[in-house]
């Protein structure tokens, strides 16, 4: 299956992961949406992508989720990479804050499935939706059991959802550690050192970059034959 000529609509495609996806469907020929919650974000983004359209969109909004579906009409292929870092995401079991631990679902979970909900009548039966979840899924860590509980969601929604959308095809890309702009949180002068040591058992003992995981996404578009699968994309941290 080619995505040329095809709808792609990349929510979170203004940057990080989602704008690398964005750049391959548009090199394939694809027609691409990307839509974010800030308007100069949506800006940055289009800016390097050329002849993709861009729209605003709070998935944290129901209203906002569906008069975007409705302005974007029919589709082929719906992405999922919006993320936030919102919620606290190291907690001490004794101590945490659980209304404020629900907070982490809100964009990446929740938001999720708003969007899904919103997008499924108006998916080309044989397209597809790719949600995004993370490796804390599968490497906890201690203080991690929100963000974990909370990726882990994810994929199971996407098994969930391959059964519920068929014959519209669901999977999930789960990343390892990608080298965007969420990195910038560490300071500068640390970067470098802080990103190596964090992927130096790795069998890939890198960082990954935005279009090695885009390579994901494009493939769930393009396969016609998966459903319900994740795609770790990960430097090989599922078997260090
Ligand atoms: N980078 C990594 O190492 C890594 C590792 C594991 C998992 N992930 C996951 O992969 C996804 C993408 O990560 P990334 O590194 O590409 O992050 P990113 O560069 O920060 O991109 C996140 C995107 O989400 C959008 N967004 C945030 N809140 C939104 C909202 N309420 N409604 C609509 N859009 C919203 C942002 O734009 P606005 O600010 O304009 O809303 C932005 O376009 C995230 O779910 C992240 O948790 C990333």
């Amino acid at each position: 299956m080619k995505l040329s000529d095809r709808h792609v609509v990349v929510i979170g495609g203004t940057s990080g992961i989602g704008l690398a996806v964005a750049e391959g469907a548009l090199a394939e020929g694809a027609r691409v949406t990307v839509a974010s919650s800030r308007r100069e974000t949506v800006d940055a983004g289009l800016a390097s992508l050329s002849g993709a359209s861009g729209d605003v969109i709070d998935v944290k909004d129901d209203r906002s989720v569906q008069a975007f579906f409705e302005r974007v009409g029919s589709l082929d292929h719906l992405v999922f990479t919006a993320g936030d870092w919102g919620g606290p995401r190291n907690n001490t079991l004794g101590a945490v804050d659980l209304d404020a631990a629900q907070a982490l679902f809100s964009v990446r979970f929740w938001g999720a499935l708003r969007a899904v909900k919103h997008a499924s009548s108006r998916i080309a039966p044989d397209g597809s939706v790719t949600l995004t979840d993370g490796m804390i899924a599968h490497n906890p860590s201690p203080g991690s059991f929100v963000s974990t509980a909370m990726a882990g969601a994810i994929e199971h929604l996407t098994r969930a959802l391959a059964v519920e959308l068929k014959p519209v095809r669901v999977n999930a890309v789960c990343p390892g550690l990608i080298l965007t702009d969420v990195w910038n949180s560490i300071p500068e002068e640390k970067r470098a050192e802080r990103l190596a040591r964090m992927t130096a058992h790795l069998p890939l003992a890198r960082v990954g970059k935005p279009d090695e995981a885009a390579e994901a996404y494009l493939y769930l578009m393009r396969g016609g034959y998966t459903t319900g699968q994740v795609l770790l994309v990960d430097g090989g941290s599922s078997v260090a």
